[in-house]
């Protein structure tokens, strides 16, 4: 996902203004970044570099930089190759464009243009945009007009920043890729964004335009912001709320990486939700959802949330008795799944963009069933698609690889679950599962005050070749959500398996390089240890993840992580998640890896 910020306003400031806002949307992962703006002399400068944000501002240095347009980007490669010319901005003698998303019909887009006369620079699908303008421009067409008549000729999803150096004015518009404005109407300041994030504590107020409203900042608008239908008639299809994030979420204070700082909020999130759901304005959304009656729930994500959603299933499965199926929103929507009239579908998403698993809910909107999101971005385009919503309250999460979210995305799904059993009206229910809540944050917190041991575990098989992590009905998705986080953030081989599946073929890999972290649950306890015991019989190295104390599992184990499940019942899965997340993260540290920003990735996958 690429990052993109937009300023207009009185400030001469606005190239480093849009810096910071770029530097706060680094935790997203990109290959190149660049500005353009229009200085004191109304002249368009354009700056782009491949590499880190460093690059650019070393290009920047000793330039002047008085301007009060300025439009930013940070790329994450789709099309061609990390260079500096495939960096955004795209730009000619007319105007500057930044882009998000892809451009479906690009290459024939791009041969119609080249019959046209036009030379392309770039390999990216990008630049077709911005010459479309231009040939609609150099025909005379005005410059919303052209913006509109331009966008309605691309295909797939893309949000688009036009910088016009003409009126020194920024259009901005979109379909399914994320863009946010906002205003600070006492500094007279409009800003535009792919992330709330980049504009926290610079606005008041935020939009989250729809899809195809074309928007106009300008300094000459009585609102700073005018919204514009395609046919350029004023338009309300948008959002507006307050803005509540605050600036300090951007910094690590005493941790060295954002993904421990996120690992180590979890206890405080965890009471948070429980009072923003059970004792504040969470609760009217929990009375909505209870209202439904679905005969199955169609629960669709990716990555972690998936493995969040499968979790979930064990609590509408049951605690419900809700036939329950989960899968890969990137499955699911080509599989032409059966989508019965009674069905909820429910979406789970951190960042509420991505791609697939807005896909999957467009697929069940059209198939006319309820849709309700357990969603981290208020405003995200999942958020504004849905029926219903369930925030999971997480703050910003930076870490690429995703930890408080999963644990707030399991958290209210239980929530739901609770909201579907009809209960919620029972106070003796609600103080009930709050206990637990609590209990859960009290026991994470007992955890995070002793990680001694997981850490000199972690420095003694960081380096081994391979690792399974086993678990056994609702530890199979912890088993899965452990392997990921090794995986993306120690780039090591590691695969979450079904405790009972690797005698059927895997358990041939096992040998004295192989670690398995098996999670030894009170459920199905001895069936667990015999897979244990398979394992350690083919000289595998036993990472043991149970019951304090427990002989047997401490037996078998080379190195045995005790915990307490006692009195958490459905939700000691996610107790033991963060001892997978803090194993991940001290595996990754002694490997010396990027862990906030992991080489390949980007926060939220908003191209499919
Ligand atoms: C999780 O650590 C990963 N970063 C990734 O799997 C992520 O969970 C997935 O891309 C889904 O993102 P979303 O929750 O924003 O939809």
């Amino acid at each position: 996902m690429c990052g993109i910020v937009g300023y207009l306003g009185p400030s001469q400031n606005s190239v480093q203004i849009v810096l910071e806002g770029l530097k706060r949307l680094e935790y997203r992962g990109y290959d190149s970044a660049g500005v353009s703006f229009i200085d004191e002399h109304n002249q368009m400068q354009n700056f782009k570099k491949a590499g880190k944000l460093e690059n650019l501002k070393s290009e920047l240095v000793g330039k002047n930089l008085v301007a009060r347009t300025c439009i930013g980007h940070t790329r994450w490669a789709t099309h061609g190759g990390v260079t500096d010319n495939n960096a955004h901005p795209h730009s000619n003698d007319i105007l500057s464009i930044i882009h998000n998303g892809i451009i479906e019909n690009a290459h024939d887009l791009k041969s119609q243009l080249e019959k046209e006369g036009v030379v392309f620079k770039s390999e990216t699908d990008s630049e077709s945009f911005l010459e479309l303008v231009t040939f609609e421009l150099r025909k005379g067409m005005p410059i919303a007009q052209a913006i509109s008549q331009s966008f309605k000729k691309i295909h797939g999803n893309s949000s688009f920043v036009v910088l016009y150096p003409k009126t020194g004015e920024i259009y901005a518009i979109k379909r399914g890729a994320p863009l946010v404005a906002g205003i600070n109407d006492v500094t007279s300041e409009a800003l535009v964004s792919s992330d709330p994030y980049a504009l926290a504590g610079m606005v008041h107020k935020l939009y989250f335009p729809e899809d195809e409203v074309l928007l106009h900042l300008s300094a000459g608008n009585h609102h700073l912001i005018n919204f514009y239908e395609l046919d350029l008639t004023k338009t309300k299809r948008y959002l507006s709320k307050k803005q509540d994030l605050s600036v300090q979420v951007s910094e690590k204070g005493e941790f060295e990486h954002f993904m421990l700082k996120e690992i180590h909020e979890q206890p405080e999130l965890i009471r948070g939700l429980t009072q923003y759901y059970f004792g504040g304005e969470g609760y009217e959304s929990l009375t909505r959802v209870a209202k439904l009656k679905p005969m199955r729930i169609l629960v669709s994500a990716c990555g972690t949330a998936a493995y969040a959603g499968m979790v979930a299933k064990d609590f509408f499965e049951g605690l419900n008795r809700i036939p329950t199926i989960v899968e890969l929103a990137s499955e699911f929507r080509y599989r032409n799944p059966i989508i019965q009239a009674n069905d909820l579908g429910l979406f789970v998403s951190q960042s509420g963009e991505t791609a697939d698993t807005l896909a999957a809910q467009a697929m069940c909107k059209k198939a006319g069933i309820q849709t309700v999101s357990i969603v981290n971005v208020e405003g995200s385009t999942l958020f504004r698609d849905c029926d219903e919503n369930l925030l999971i309250r997480a703050g910003v999460e930076i870490g690429v690889a995703s930890t408080k979210a999963f644990t707030q995305q399991v958290l209210t799904a239980r929530l739901l679950a609770a909201a579907l059993s009809g209960k919620l009206d029972d106070a003796d229910y609600r103080v009930k599962l709050a206990g637990k809540f609590s209990l859960l944050a009290e026991r994470i917190d007992q955890l995070l005050a002793n990680i001694d041991n997981i850490k000199n575990i972690a420095e003694s098989i960081y380096h081994k070749k391979g690792f399974f992590y086993t678990g056994r009905g609702v530890y199979f998705p912890i088993a899965l959500e452990g392997a990921l986080k090794l995986k993306e953030i120690a780039y090591v081989h590691a695969e979450g398996y079904a405790a009972g599946e690797l005698k059927h073929g895997p358990i041939a890999l096992i040998d004295e390089d192989i670690v398995n972290i098996a999670i030894i649950a009170p459920d199905l306890y001895e069936k667990t240890i015999s897979n244990v015991q398979e394992n350690k019989a083919r000289k595998g190295i036993i990472v043991g993840i149970g019951q304090l104390g427990d002989k047997e599992g401490t037996r078998l184990s080379d190195y045995y992580i005790g915990v307490d499940f006692k009195g958490l019942d459905e939700l000691a899965p996610l107790y033991i998640n963060v001892v997978n997340q803090l194993l991940a993260y001290y595996m990754a540290k002694f490997k010396g890896t990027d862990i906030d920003k992991p080489r390949n990735l980007a926060k939220s996958v908003t191209v499919e």
